[in-house]
């Protein structure tokens, strides 16, 4: 087991789907590099799907908090704080199922937790020194949406379109943009480069703090 001497700077990114989270997220990790931020996706942590067939599987709702493990989410985010490594699921969107691999995320001193319901659970957002909503217009987001589920997750235009209508947007309504409140930044138009600029800017004088302790 790795150990560190110090509370890990956990960031919270949530927002509605297709509003540029992950975007965010990677441009954290880029400016600071994987020894410095450990980013963990809230996507791999939906429910195991095995005992579902593969013809049920598209009709779950994807997008109200039940469709995920939050316990396991929990355990990794604090076995992290305590300096442990873990072995994340890996989700496969194409199957509607975990993958059978893992992902290896290490502590790190700044970790980010990125998904639609990142802000949601107050454990969680009690353990976040920062909390950022990403607040995309839903047009925007449901035509990154449609382009990427099309070329990255094999989905159809009819699919996304009743998925679309049926559950993310009612969800979104109903659960996401609530946890806009629990927000202490709201980043406007996706990853925007000043709201990035900031960020980062943060980040950098929490490691540089953490060099000098
Ligand atoms: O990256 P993004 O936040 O958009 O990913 C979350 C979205 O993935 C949810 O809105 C959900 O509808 C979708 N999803 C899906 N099929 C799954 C699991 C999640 O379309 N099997
Ligand atoms: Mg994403």
């Amino acid at each position: 087991m790795n150990t560190i001497s110090f509370q890990p700077f956990i960031i919270g990114v949530a927002g509605g789907s297709g509003s540029g989270k992950s975007t965010v997220s990677q441009k954290v990790l880029a400016a600071f590099g994987a020894d410095m931020v450990s980013v963990v996706m809230q996507d791999d942590y939906y429910r195991d799907q095995t005992h579902l067939s593969p013809e049920i599987r598209p009709q779950q709702n994807y997008d109200h908090p039940q469709a995920f493990e939050w316990s396991l989410l929990v355990q990794h985010i604090q076995a992290l704080r305590n300096g442990e490594t873990i072995e994340m699921p890996e989700y496969d969107f194409t199957l509607h199922n975990r993958s059978d691999r893992t992902i290896t995320v290490k502590p790190a001193p700044v970790i980010v937790i990125e998904g639609l319901f990142a802000l949601y659970d107050a454990d969680l957002c009690d353990m976040m020194s920062l909390k950022i909503y990403v607040d995309t217009a839903s047009d925007i987001r449901f035509i990154r949406r449609m382009q990427r589920d099309i070329t990255e997750r094999g989905r159809s235009v009819e699919s996304v379109v009743g998925q679309y209508l049926e559950t993310v947007r009612p969800m979104h309504k109903q659960f996401i943009e609530p946890t806009k409140r629990n927000a202490d930044i709201i980043i406007p138009h996706g990853a925007n480069g000043p709201a990035v600029d900031m960020i980062t800017t943060k980040v950098a004088s929490v490691i540089g703090q953490l060099k000098r302790s």
